[in-house]
């Protein structure tokens, strides 16, 4: 995510764009235009505007006001259909959030994770396509690794830092047996993950938990709910220095909290791996997504706690990184296990 987060190089703060909506400059020719004309006059405008993804952004603008999910699987004949006046008028009200830096997810109001569609609402943070990658290696594990059977034959999993309920209501949604605790310290991402358990009728199997894991003490109110097979998360881990360099449609959209991890990017991180020994069962796992310098710094840190017994066994790099095998290096068994993602991902606009 982080190199993601950093495409917008070179802006300083305020909001690209907000000066738009005098004399609505942008409307197209007064005669109605089809899809495929529409989709290239608002990509010649958000490229003038300096609007990235701009074909993207125009094309998914347009599939959503015509009911359908991608440009692509429009049928053909609405390619060359006029719209009508209400739609190009809906097209021109959602693009106008566009020119304003509005992620496309939050215009359009849902998004596809794992094949599933979540309701997306700022300041709620935005699902990445590198953190279904996590979710795929988790579902690895769980169904290749014998030893993850929770009580009622699949696992109990923590997830830490739900947002919208992405990675814990995929899990549910591939292991049919499986239960989730999923917490949030924000209150918004608390009400929209219950509200996507509810779209998707996931519901039963998970609990929705506000809490904090900064908060000393914090851990025990979780007790009466493990202990747990699985810890996984994607906590915040942006280096704070680097959080001035993100993109306007993060920094001016979604909750900085969802990403600003503190000075060396592990102050989150460094509390979920002092909590998670006390909720995990013995030989349970913990996954996270961090920064791609995460591993290191994370592994001088667990050699001043010995107390936490946390061994590292596996990193993975994300989609746009080198590959490399996972290298489980120590598996001792009875001792918790840690996975990472390190993430070097690009954050592109992608649809399933
Ligand atoms: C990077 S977002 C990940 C959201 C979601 N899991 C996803 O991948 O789309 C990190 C999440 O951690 C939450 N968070 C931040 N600080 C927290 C804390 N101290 N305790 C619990 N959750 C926290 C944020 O509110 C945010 O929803």
């Amino acid at each position: 995510m982080l190199r993601a987060l950093l495409s917008g190089l070179g802006w300083r703060g305020g909001i690209w764009g907000c000066t738009f909506s005098s004399q609505q400059p942008h409307l197209p020719p007064a005669r109605l235009l089809n899809a495929t004309e529409l989709v290239s006059h608002w990509t010649v405008v958000f490229e003038k505007r300096g609007i990235p993804e701009a074909r993207e952004s125009s094309e998914y603008i347009v599939a959503h006001v015509l009911g359908a999910k991608t440009f692509q699987s429009l049928r053909p004949g609405l390619w060359t259909q006029p719209l009508t006046p209400g739609q190009l008028q809906y097209v021109q009200e959602l693009s106008s959030y566009r020119l304003q830096r509005m992620p496309v997810q939050y215009i359009l109001g849902e998004w596809d994770f794992q094949g599933l569609s979540l309701k997306m609402a700022p300041p709620v943070f935005i699902p990445r396509p590198e953190t279904e990658e996590l979710v795929e290696w988790v579902l690895e594990e769980v169904t290749q690794g014998p030893h993850v059977v929770g009580a009622q034959g699949g696992p109990l999993i923590l997830e830490v830092g739900c947002g919208s309920g992405a990675i814990s209501l995929s899990l549910l949604s591939k292991l049919p047996q499986s239960r989730v605790i999923a917490v949030d310290k924000g209150e918004a991402a608390i009400c929209l993950a219950h509200e996507n358990a509810q779209r998707l009728r996931l519901q039963d199997r998970i609990r929705i938990i506000p809490f904090d894991v900064t908060l000393e003490g914090s851990w025990a109110h979780l007790l009466p709910w493990g202990p747990v097979d699985l810890v996984v998360s994607n906590p915040p881990y942006v280096f704070h220095r680097d959080m001035e360099k993100l993109a306007p449609e993060i920094l001016s959209y979604e909750d900085p909290l969802a990403l600003d991890g503190g000075e060396e990017g592990m102050d989150i991180i460094t509390h979920i791996l002092a909590l998670a020994p006390r909720l995990l069962k013995d030989s349970g796992s913990i996954f996270l997504e961090v920064d791609s310098k995460h591993p290191e710094l994370v592994g001088s840190w667990l050699q001043s706690q010995p107390d936490l017994s946390l061994n590292l066994v596996a990193v993975r790099r994300d989609f746009c990184g080198r590959l490399e095998r996972p290298g489980k290096t120590q598996s001792p068994g009875r001792f918790p296990r840690m996975h990472w993602v390190p993430n070097t991902g690009m954050n592109k606009c992608r649809r399933s």
